[in-house]
């Protein structure tokens, strides 16, 4: 009797677990193709800096949707135009979640800031007032007085170093990095705060206080992105990878000391200019105490605007000019438009940018071969979904591989060389190949700026001095580490001022 039910015992388990097995098996049929995989770690040990590219090399041998483990994370990476178009219009809402990371949890307010929180009430909130009030044409028109202003500045600072150096006739060394850092940050800035960060015209009180944000800023975009615990979440408890969590605990505290600063100095100057009357709200802080955001709200905003819109804009104009500077032909019709559109007695303004075609097409030649987000930021399924007709079951996170799309040969002819004429005479058919500021629901609500930013500045680069690279060798255009995909070398460039520019525009700065 005892031996029967030993027999019925064992014979359920085994069909149970067969079951389990059968089970496992029909949801991953269908799945889109993946390689081998270690238990646990899953797909880890493959995937090495810059990830962009690896994962580039493996959509290669296994196809435009691929499917990794990182540890117990489920991922899928695009790398096609038609895929991505899919997941941006057809599933647009399921993929409008983002993945729950450490960094946005400890360092972006619990992570319900703009760009990490969930596809709810609260993102739709923020992403109303982002896109529809501070960021929409008005509230660019608003801010546009900073921008010309920090452009201005620039151009200022070059010409005072180019006419020191060489008494203004030779070729000056400058370097830019810093330059485009300061510039993007001063306009971002002026538009959450009213106050510059750098530059001569910063009260000393403030420099030191700027000095720690913009440093906290850095520091906060390095630690930002996928942290190991991520994908091992048993490892938390055991392990501190490198101090990160520790430092990422750092960094938000010390930088919500300077953020409620900001926010309790505003609102002093508020009341003590409201006498009775509506105080006109002039800059995001302003507006978002008018309209009663809580503090830790507007702390989470301000950190959004800065860390996704300074270093991204920055590195950008730097990539720009280093292109330019290795195709000079490039840079010479780049300086015949603008004289021809704008010309010599003052400096490129908002308005002539839709009549520059050509710094159009530069700009969007930079974005192609050097985009800031080169996997966007990443995605997650809210339910199971179908993409490129394979199953996707929810809560996979999804990357797509714009750095491999807008290189890809089957859909760029001569994919890695710099061709902004490539786009004369198409009109935006390219958008799904070309996709550096992401695409539906969840893209950035700062493309408007970052176009007029880039714009602008690169406009008054071209337009104010002759540019040549230090030395016989073109500029290096090696990528260094890090989420924008910076250059690995800071630019550094030989500088003339323009004769034809002197009288009317830089003695005039
Ligand atoms: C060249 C400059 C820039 C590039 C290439 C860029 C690119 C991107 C990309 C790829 C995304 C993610 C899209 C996705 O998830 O599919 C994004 C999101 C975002 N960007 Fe930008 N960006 C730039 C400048 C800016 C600026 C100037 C601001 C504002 C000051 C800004 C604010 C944001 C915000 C708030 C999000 C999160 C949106 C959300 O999750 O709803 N970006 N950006």
């Amino acid at each position: 009797m005892e031996d029967g039910w030993l027999y019925v015992a064992s014979a359920s388990s085994f069909l149970f677990l067969l079951f389990l097995f059968k089970l496992q098996r029909s949801n991953k049929r269908n799945s889109p193709p993946s390689p081998p995989s270690l238990p646990i770690i899953g797909h880890l040990l493959l995937i090495n800096e810059p990830v962009h590219r690896t994962l580039q090399s493996l959509s290669n041998r296994y196809g435009p949707v691929l499917s990794l483990s990182f540890g117990s994370r489920a991922v899928v990476v695009i790398s096609s135009p038609s895929v991505a178009e899919e997941c941006f219009t057809r599933n647009d809402i399921v993929l409008a979640n983002r993945p729950c990371l450490l960094c946005a949890k400890i360092m972006f307010y619990g992570g319900m800031t703009i760009g990490f929180a969930p596809y709810g009430p609260q993102w739709r909130n923020l992403r109303r007032l982002t896109a529809l009030k501070i960021l929409s044409p008005h509230g660019l028109a608003c801010s546009l007085t900073g921008r010309l202003e920090e452009v201005r500045l620039l151009v200022k600072s070059l010409y005072e170093v180019a006419t020191a150096a060489a008494g203004g006739g030779g070729f000056t060394r400058v370097e830019m990095r810093s330059r485009l850092e300061e510039m993007s940050f001063n306009i971002i800035m002026r538009m959450i705060s009213g106050k510059r960060c750098f530059g001569a015209t910063v009260d000393a009180g403030d420099t030191e206080v700027t000095r720690r944000l913009v440093e906290l800023i850095k520091e906060t975009f390095e630690l930002s992105g996928m942290d190991p615990v991520d994908f091992l979440p048993m490892l938390r408890r055991v392990v501190d990878f490198k101090g990160r969590e520790r430092r990422m605990v750092d960094v938000a505290k010390r930088s919500d000391v300077i953020l409620q600063g900001m926010i309790d100095e505003l609102r002093s100057r508020r009341k003590r200019s409201d006498s009775g009357r509506e105080v006109e709200s002039k800059t995001m802080i302003d507006s978002m105490l008018l309209e009663g955001y809580s503090d830790d709200v507007i702390k989470g905003q301000i950190l959004s605007m800065l860390s996704a819109g300074t270093d991204t804009s920055a590195v950008t104009m730097e990539w720009a000019m280093s292109l330019l500077l290795n195709h000079p032909d490039v840079m010479k019709k780049a300086q015949a438009e603008l004289d021809d559109v704008v010309g010599r007695d003052r400096l490129a303004n908002e308005a002539d940018i839709h009549k520059l075609p050509c710094l159009q097409n530069i700009i969007n030649e930079v974005l192609r071969l050097f985009p800031p987000a080169p996997l966007l930021a990443p995605h997650e399924s809210t339910e199971d979904c179908m993409i490129g007709g394979f199953n996707v079951p929810r809560g996979t996170m999804i990357l797509v591989n714009a750095w491999a799309i807008q290189r890809d040969p089957k859909v760029w002819d001569d994919p890695t060389s710099f061709i902004p004429k490539r786009y004369e005479g198409l009109e935006d058919d390219h958008a799904y190949r070309l996709l550096p500021f992401g695409m539906g629901r969840r893209s950035c609500p700062g493309a408007g700026l970052a176009n007029r930013m880039v714009s602008l500045a690169l406009a008054a680069l071209i337009q104010c001095f002759e540019w040549e690279p230090i030395g016989e060798e073109p500029v290096d255009l090696s990528e260094g580490t890090g989420i924008t995909m910076p250059k690995r070398e800071p630019l550094e460039a030989l500088c003339k001022v323009r004769g034809c520019m002197i009288a009317n525009v830089l003695t005039q700065l």
